[in-house]
């Protein structure tokens, strides 16, 4: 490769789920051979890419209220702008961008980044602009998607992609495709590839990870993976609880290097919810499933996500998800508002949930998680956790880490400790970091 300095400066906005980060990555990487430099300023930037999120209509609409700005931004350019929409409302809503927003160049979906260089001399070439002498064939970029320049010493790498379960409420199915499983080979490439530069961890990403479909299943790829020398910690997310299997729930007993977290959405308390989200398991499903997994890994911490007023949400529905919470006790979870997406089965439901009820719901479920997250967090006080550092904290001399059961962990330590798993002695913990010190200096 090339070592003379970018020319071309590149601004990425990455929007919604670690796919999409995982993503934006990998299109800066295909982007760098064409002499594109990363910049933090969306000013200086020659191509504009924002990799978006169609989940919730809030995270839809944000991508407008931007290509807004990015319009003036474009106008006052002399140089001019590339401006291009990925990620899922691109392939969503790829002709209305167009129409909403003609200062956007192009609009690419998910499963179309290696064709970005192309796309990008097609917009130029449509613009009159020459395109760059230096451009490749698409074959390298090809054989270059293997080539990562990963920035610190945890990674996240796609295995697996789309959804085949059709959750009422959800676009992803839509937005994604089927579920597709890169070949366990790929994968192993790709993190023996970032153990070689540094990477101590790596995160397996899926819309339905545990539904990964390559030899061995999810179980048996993990178990793979925790050979590689280097690689002393493996993470996977998000999981399904139809997928979560006998041999996966095994190797959270047996794999070490399998971290003891594990996000598992179930989304709502009642059973009538359930059915109507299609989500093919029971409140009583989902709790047998955790005893399971508690069972082969006692101290897994489980994290979950729930969506308030679903369509026909009532209180004793709501009371169910609160007092499922109860019953499993999270040490995390990320939880939203039914948000009513055009063309899925729940926005036609009746029922529909008026907004101020599913505020109030929200919160009340929101302080019970809180509630438990502190519980969590505050267990860990007095235990001695072994910390990957990830990065220098705000304070001079501290650094900032990774607990196994995903924590954030502030430390006095040297900065040579980075990329180090250390052990250290919890001291206090708040609501969402512990604090601790170098075992070393305690003994
Ligand atoms: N409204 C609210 N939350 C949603 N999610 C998915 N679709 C919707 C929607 N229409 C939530 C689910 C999912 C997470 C990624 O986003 O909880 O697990
Ligand atoms: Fe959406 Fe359900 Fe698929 Fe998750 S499992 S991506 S919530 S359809």
């Amino acid at each position: 490769m090339s070592e003379t300095a970018p020319q071309k400066r590149l601004y990425i906005k990455t929007y919604g789920c670690q796919m999409n980060v995982y993503d934006s990555e990998r299109m800066a990487d295909v982007l760098a051979p064409l002499g594109y430099g990363m910049t933090d300023e969306p000013a200086e930037a020659d191509l504009v890419v924002l990799n978006t999120c169609h989940i919730r209509e809030k995270a839809t609409e944000k991508v407008y209220s931007e290509l807004g700005q990015l319009k003036r931004l474009k106008q006052d350019r002399p140089g001019g702008m590339t401006i291009a929409v990925a990620g899922c409302v691109a392939q969503a809503e790829g002709e209305e961008i167009m129409r909403r927003q003609p200062a956007v160049d192009l609009v690419v979906g998910p499963q179309a980044y290696h064709q970005l260089p192309e796309l990008i001399a097609r917009a130029h070439r449509a613009r009159g602009e020459r395109l760059a002498a230096d451009f490749a064939p698409e074959e390298k970029f090809d054989a270059l998607s293997t080539e990562r320049r990963p920035s610190g010493v945890s990674a996240f790498l796609t295995v697996q992609e789309g959804c085949d379960k059709f959750c009422t409420f959800c676009v992803v199915p839509y937005t994604r495709g089927g579920e597709w499983s890169r070949p366990v080979e790929a994968i192993e490439a790709e993190a023996r590839a970032l153990a070689a530069k540094g990477v101590r961890e790596v995160t397996l990403l899926g819309q339905n990870v545990n539904a990964y479909a390559g030899e061995g299943g999810l179980a048996g790829l993990v178990r793979r993976l925790a050979r590689i020398e280097g690689l002393d910690r493996i993470r996977y997310t998000t999981s399904h609880p139809r997928d979560m299997d006998e041999a996966l729930i095994a190797a959270h007993g047996e794999v070490e290097a399998l971290m003891p977290y594990l996000h598992l959405p179930v989304q709502a308390g009642s059973d009538k919810i359930l059915k109507a989200m299609n989500r093919a398991h029971t409140a009583e499903s989902y709790l047998r499933l955790i005893e399971r997994i508690r069972a082969a890994r006692p101290d897994i911490a489980i994290s979950g996500d729930f969506i308030v007023g679903f369509p026909g949400e009532r209180d004793s529905d709501f009371e169910a998800t609160l007092q499922l919470i109860r019953e499993v006790g999270y040490a995390s979870a990320f939880s939203f508002k039914y948000s009513r997406r055009p063309g899925t089965p729940a926005a036609a439901m009746p029922g529909q949930v008026a907004e101020a009820v599913k505020d109030e719901r929200l919160q009340r479920l929101q302080a019970l998680i809180d509630e438990q997250q502190q519980a969590f967090n505050a267990a860990q006080a007095g235990r001695t956790l072994p910390v990957l550092f990830e990065k220098t904290g705000r304070h001079a001399g501290q650094l900032v880490g990774k607990s196994p059961y995903l924590q954030a962990v502030h430390v006095t330590a040297p900065d040579r400790m980075l990329g180090q798993i250390v052990p250290v002695k919890i001291d206090s913990a708040a609501r969402n970091s512990l604090a601790g010190v170098l075992e070393l200096e305690t003994a």
